[in-house]
């Protein structure tokens, strides 16, 4: 006979509220490959098809598959801890009430897309017992576990700036911040605060001082009706006379250049992934329209220039205008500097003592490979959306045995993106936006 198991053994017990690119690809599929740490037993998605697709690859009974985050939390349920993955504007509500029933939370980012609503959710998880761990998944990237390590081993010297570039890329920025989910700032979040509070949570932590001051840049200045190629139609299937030459094309995108994906992009298109199916979406929802002639309101483009208080500046390019999806750095030390990209996993390190001006710098340079080179096309856009450089699975597996440490009592510390780490980041992104439209330099 076997009696009931006790608090912090076994799998984790999880609700994952909302179905879609993040709640079912990221983090339940992250549960079907590690099994022995987590289980979602329960969710919930108004959307029934998401749901029950979520529902059935993990065995939940229907007493258990919700049709809201208000139901599945009208009282504590048999789980342990609760991923909230809805939408931006439906984060705090969901996590105040898993709070008020004393569980844990990993919480999407933005925590919130009003200050208020982040005071709000602050002041509750204060007050405890449940924890609120932020996916603020670069943290647990092994790429950016590198820069910092780097830094702290004095490899350039003293920091004292860094270059940032998030590079969206044009398909990616057209499907995310034209066509989809993150095309209007009331209906989601700011671009920078949607796009980039990862990326400011990210300077931060390398910088390892808070920032002080924060001035911003940035308009909707491509994706506008006026820019419409003369013969450009609703929508890219209605007979578009530029189709061939616009490099938004939305066919070509979905239907040729992804044919061979079936998971995200192509299901926060449609989930029907035949040609078929994605030719019906392309004919009924925004992802076949014109990305001229689009209601959003976000901008295409941001800058900001980043004080923090030890003296270290840093400047945050977040574009649209981008070939390739990935983040590249520079980082300026008194004796050398670090380059790196993301996607291609390459940081190299250049010690000014080994690059005399005489010398090609490449030939003296020490570089540091991760990863296992050059991936193919398919496998780039399934990490852009899915993988983040490791980091959903650093998260998760990093959440899930800290939950499980939390509840067998143990003192584990708060997580690496605890709410009260990464609550400055947003800070900093609600300062940004002040400055962007108000053309002022904002101190922290
Ligand atoms: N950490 C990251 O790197 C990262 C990456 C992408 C997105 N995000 C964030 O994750 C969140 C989810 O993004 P996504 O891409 O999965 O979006 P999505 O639209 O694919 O999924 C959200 C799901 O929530 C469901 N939902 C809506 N209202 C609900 C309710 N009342 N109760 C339960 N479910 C509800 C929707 O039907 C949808 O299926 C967003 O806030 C987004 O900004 C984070």
């Amino acid at each position: 006979m076997t009696g009931p198991v006790p608090p912090g053994t076994g799998p984790l017990r999880l609700l994952v509220l909302g179905a879609g690119g993040r709640g079912a690809h990221a983090y339940a599929q992250w549960c079907l490959e590690h099994p022995e740490a987590a289980r979602v037993v329960a969710v919930a998605d108004p959307d029934l098809e998401r749901r029950d697709h979520l529902g059935d690859a993990h065995g939940i009974p229907a007493t258990q598959r919700f049709t809201d985050w208000r139901e599945a939390l009208s009282a504590r349920g048999p789980w342990d801890a609760v991923i909230v993955a809805t939408p931006d504007r439906e984060h705090v509500d969901p996590t105040l009430r898993a709070l008020e029933l004393g569980h844990h939370v990993l919480l999407e980012k933005p925590i919130a897309p009003t200050l208020d609503e982040l005071h709000r959710l602050t002041a509750a998880a204060r007050r405890g017992p449940g924890t609120v761990t932020v996916a603020h998944v670069l943290r647990y990237t092994p790429f950016f576990r590198t820069l910092r390590r780097l830094l702290d081993e004095g490899r350039i010297g003293q920091l004292q700036g860094i270059s940032h570039i998030e590079n969206v890329a044009y398909w990616h920025f057209a499907h995310s911040y034209v066509r989809g989910n993150w095309h209007r700032a009331d209906q989601s979040s700011p671009m920078l605060l949607a796009k980039a509070c990862h990326d400011i949570d990210i300077l931060r932590w390398l910088v390892g001082a808070p920032c002080v001051a924060v001035a911003s840049f940035g308009e909707r200045r491509h994706f506008r009706e006026e820019n419409a190629p003369k013969g450009s139609t609703e929508r890219c299937v209605d007979g578009c006379a530029v189709a061939d030459t616009c490099p938004y094309n939305a066919e070509r995108l979905y239907v040729d250049q992804l044919a061979t994906v079936h998971g995200p992009p192509v299901t926060v298109v449609t989930n029907d992934t035949s040609v078929a199916g994605r030719r019906r979406a392309l004919r009924l929802t925004d992802y076949g329209r014109c990305v001229y002639r689009m209601d959003n309101d976000v901008v295409d483009h941001q800058t900001a220039a980043l004080r923090f208080g030890n003296g270290v500046t840093a400047s945050l390019v977040v574009s649209a205008f981008t070939a390739e999806n990935t983040r590249t750095l520079v980082m300026m030390g008194s004796h050398g500097q670090i380059t790196a990209d993301m996607r291609a996993g390459r940081i190299t390190v250049t010690p000014f003592l080994e690059a005399p001006p005489q010398l090609d710098a490449h030939r003296t340079n020490l570089a540091l490979r991760l990863g296992t080179g050059s991936p193919s096309v398919e496998e780039e856009v399934t990490e852009a959306f899915t993988g983040h450089g490791g980091g959903d699975s650093g998260l998760m597996s990093d959440f899930t045995e800290r939950v499980r440490r939390w509840m067998a009592g143990e003192d584990v510390g708060a997580a690496p993106s605890s709410l009260e780490e990464s609550l400055e980041s947003h800070l900093v992104a609600f300062a940004a936006e002040r400055s962007r439209l108000s053309r002022t330099v904002e101190e922290l």
